[in-house]
């Protein structure tokens, strides 16, 4: 029998972050991967072929908004939708392919298949069974569906966000349940190719939680893109036709349910753990009531020798979440102090604007009862935002008003998913905004909006 020091299970982002860092730390390692790739849903149907869609669309957006007024005639572009398909496979390919090298490079066996777990100290792929001192559940998420609600993705009718990913045509109508992040990043990708495009949430907000300025901005900047919104309105199922979706809701002000008609719809309810045909049950290993795995404040189950991160445990969703889980529990395992701060980890929207938050939110800490401060700057007074044609948005910078520490931020604008970093890293230091205030930000750039937003919490800002 093989033995291992670790045998991950799953090389999503967790994973197969973790299976590098175990290597670099000396311990022989092992990732089990019954996909044909490696990268998990991130790399494969997740976030970097949607990242592919709305780059490429958003190009088609800027040619036909955008360049006239800046002296770039001729015709807007068609949409080879297949075409665009393949780059979003090619893209796929290279991400793949370069977690392959990495396991290579590391020499990390990828043991090809399912793995299940017979019992502690043993992972079973196929017909083999191999010895390990440690396991790492790393195995995901998968999207959750409705009651009343039938996804079939190669039906192409009612599709998920991996179905979404893939349809044969561009829909002339669809229909997004949840506008979440995947509801309008992958709704923002259609409204551009063209569809017409309605979605229907069930809160009054779109994406619940984020800081209530960004979310009355957000879904007003994402109506003058073309996308509707039926807001309030709960889904209670979705009919389909041969080549139809009856999408019926119950608007919760009252009133008869109402019905939308679409040629395809997309439901985008959110994701659930996913540790299937693991044998958790048979080990006893402790689960919330959600299904995601129960860990302690180092990621170890309840079952000595199992580790579990990433989307199968609490927490947000998200791949730099895991990946930082998975650096951190290789470093447990080797006997070093793994640790991640989960008050600074930043959530991103790839649309156009970007949005990007990080910390608490202004109605948590006022809930709170806590004495704060609020440093907005909007991107029209940011030179650069205005030579590129994108000064819709703001920086919100919140602030302890006692002792002037960054507490958290939100960003509606461009870039915004990297300029958030800025203001993590500052924050994982203690910054205060005078801090990044006094901190000579190039111009011009995005990045001094921030700059900006800190200004308005001391002495004031220049450009407002
Ligand atoms: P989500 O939890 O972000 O949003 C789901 C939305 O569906 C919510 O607004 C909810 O109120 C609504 N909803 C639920 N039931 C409904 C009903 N019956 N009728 C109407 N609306 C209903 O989930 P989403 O967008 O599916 O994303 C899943 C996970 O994947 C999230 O944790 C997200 O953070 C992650 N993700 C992150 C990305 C990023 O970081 N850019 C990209 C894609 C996904």
């Amino acid at each position: 029998m093989s033995s291992y020091d670790v045998i991950i299970i799953g090389a999503g982002p967790g994973g197969y972050v973790s299976a590098v860092r175990c290597a670099q730390l000396g311990l022989k390692t092992a990732i089990v991967e019954g996909r044909e790739t490696l990268g998990g849903t991130c790399l494969n149907v997740g976030c970097i072929p949607s990242k592919a869609l709305l780059h490429a669309t958003h190009q088609l957006h800027e040619a036909e908004h955008s360049f006239a007024k800046m002296g770039l005639k001729g015709k807007s572009p068609s949409v080879d939708w297949d075409q665009m398909k393949a780059y979003k496979n090619e893209v796929i390919g290279q991400n793949t392919g370069g977690i392959e090298f990495l396991m290579k490079k590391n020499k990390i066996d990828w043991l090809k298949g399912w793995a299940s777990i017979p019992a502690a100290g043993q992972v079973k792929v196929g017909d083999e069974t191999y010895a390990t001192k440690n396991i790492v559940i790393a195995s995901g998420s998968v999207p959750s569906s409705l009651p009343g609600v039938t996804v079939d993705n190669d039906a192409g009718i009612v599709v998920d966000s991996t179905g979404a990913l893939e349809l044969p045509k561009v829909p002339k109508k669809m229909v997004v349940i949840g506008a979440g992040v995947i509801g309008l990043e992958l709704g923002s990708v259609y409204a551009r190719l063209g569809a017409e495009v309605t979605v229907v949430e069930y809160m009054d907000a779109v994406c619940p939680g984020m800081d209530a300025d960004v979310q009355r901005a957000f879904k007003k900047i994402l109506e003058k893109q073309g996308l509707n919104f039926v807001m309030g309105a709960a889904v209670q199922g979705v009919d389909t036709t041969k080549s139809k979706a009856k999408v019926k809701y119950q608007p919760k002000a009252g009133g008869d349910e109402q019905v939308i008609e679409a040629d395809v719809c997309l439901v985008a309810t959110g994701r659930k753990a996913f540790a299937d045909g693991l044998g958790l049950e048979a080990l006893g290993v402790a689960l919330t009531d959600r299904g995601q795995i129960t860990t302690d404040a180092k990621w170890a189950t309840n079952v000595p020798g199992i580790y579990a991160i990433g989307d199968v445990i609490t927490g947000p969703m998200l791949a730099h979440k895991a990946e930082d889980e998975g650096m951190a529990v290789a470093e447990v395992i080797a006997g070093k102090h793994g640790h991640v701060n989960y008050g600074v980890i930043p959530g991103v929207v790839y649309t156009t604007p970007e949005v990007a938050t990080v910390g608490a939110t202004e109605d948590a800490l006022k809930a709170e009862g806590r004495k704060i401060k609020i440093g907005k700057f909007s991107f029209m007074g940011n030179g650069r935002a205005k030579a590129v044609g994108q000064a819709e948005g703001f920086v919100k910078l919140i602030t302890d008003a006692a002792t002037d520490r960054v507490l958290g931020a939100a960003i509606i604008g461009p870039a915004a998913g990297d300029m958030i970093h800025e203001i993590c890293v500052g924050m994982e230091f203690g910054a205060s905004a005078e801090d990044i205030a006094l901190t000579c930000h190039a111009h011009p750039t995005f990045s001094e909006a921030v700059r900006e937003a800190a200004l308005v919490c001391g002495d004031g800002a220049i450009h407002a």
